[in-house]
């Protein structure tokens, strides 16, 4: 192809030609499953910043349901999928305790499909996992090397989740997150505000420490580390996300009501004061020192992230 003919209206041609081209060239697609939840959702809103590098092609269920190992192997056949990021997940972690089947068919099976599929197309993958995958028994942040010993059924899908993606497809990226929260779905924050403003007062847990995580936050880190692999390289292996600090239920909960102009009494209690069926752990903080290193990020603090996240709500 001739890149200059001293003709203009050739060389607006040829300039055209060669933008096609290049543009073809380092656009790769990427599909994001479970699309309709959380962190998909929050994807899907940043993922107009990343088109230069990206071509999205975004599923839930209803599009593509990851339990169905031959149409997630045509999807990525058909499609051309160089990346997988998966948000898919069966996340109702007490209703998990009666429903085991379908937790592990959505947290491990599932996750295997894509592993397969992934190794046997190319392609790479991006797995969220969660810190319920730990006992919670620690006194200081857990490291990813730390051991795991999950101590409820969805903790247990997502602990085996990981070991088979990493068996199946080993170019995987984990990223083990914590007390997720976003504009889109239902979540903590969203319960608090609801009970906040329908009530006097409240009790909330004050025992169980950890780190809230803005879902907004989660993607936009996912998305910088898939512009990061395509300059430096796929940097497998196992990563800790949250936002920085460390906080409990109670104190998040104070925190949810400040930034939304509610004054609802809240009551600390212990644990023992408000069963559920599945056990959480006690302490789940993430230590984020690989993830900010490996890719060169800065994680905000929880209580700025959710000041971002009433103001929008
Ligand atoms: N939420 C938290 O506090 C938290 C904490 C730590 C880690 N995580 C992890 O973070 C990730 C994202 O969580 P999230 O809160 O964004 O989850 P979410 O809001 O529950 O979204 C999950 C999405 O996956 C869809 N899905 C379920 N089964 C599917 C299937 N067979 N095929 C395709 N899609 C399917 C769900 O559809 P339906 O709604 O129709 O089922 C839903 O749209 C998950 O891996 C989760 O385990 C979450």
């Amino acid at each position: 192809m001739a890149f200059f003919s001293g003709n203009k209206q050739a060389d607006d041609q040829d300039e055209t030609a060669k933008n096609v081209f290049r543009f073809e060239l380092v656009q790769k697609n990427i599909l994001i499953t479970g699309a309709n939840g959380q962190l998909g959702n929050e994807i899907r809103r940043i993922s107009v910043r990343h088109e230069d590098n990206f071509k999205f092609f975004f599923t839930d269920v209803n599009e593509l349901d990851i339990t169905n190992r031959e149409a997630v192997e045509c999807y990525l056949k058909e499609n051309g999928i160089k990346y997988i990021v998966n948000c898919a997940a069966y996340t109702a972690v007490d209703k998990a305790e009666d429903d085991m089947d379908l937790c592990y068919k959505i947290n491990r099976d599932a996750v295997a499909n894509l592993g397969i599929a992934a190794a046997n197309n190319g392609a790479k993958v991006v797995h969220v996992s969660t810190d319920y995958v730990f006992d919670g028994t620690a006194s200081s942040p857990y490291k990813e090397t730390d051991t795991t010993n999950p101590q409820s059924v969805y903790g247990k899908s997502k602990q085996e989740g990981e070991t088979i993606l990493l068996e199946t497809c080993p170019q995987s990226i984990i990223i083990r997150t914590a007390w997720l929260y976003s504009i889109f779905g239902n979540n903590f924050v969203k319960t608090m505000i609801k009970y906040g403003k329908e009530r006097d007062e409240l009790n909330v847990v004050a025992d169980q420490a950890g780190t809230p995580t803005n879902a907004a936050d989660l993607a936009r880190t996912i998305l910088k580390i898939l512009d990061f692999s395509e300059a430096n390289g796929f940097k497998a292996g196992i990563y800790h996300y949250s936002n920085e600090g460390v906080t409990s239920w109670y104190d998040f909960t104070l925190a949810i009501h400040k930034y939304a102009g509610i004054s609802c009494k809240v009551n600390p209690i212990a644990t023992d004061q408000y069963p559920v069926k599945a056990k959480r752990p006690q302490y789940s903080v993430l230590d984020k020192t690989k993830i900010k290193s490996v890719f060169n990020l800065s994680i905000p603090d929880w209580e700025d992230s959710l000041s971002i996240c009433i103001t929008e709500l």
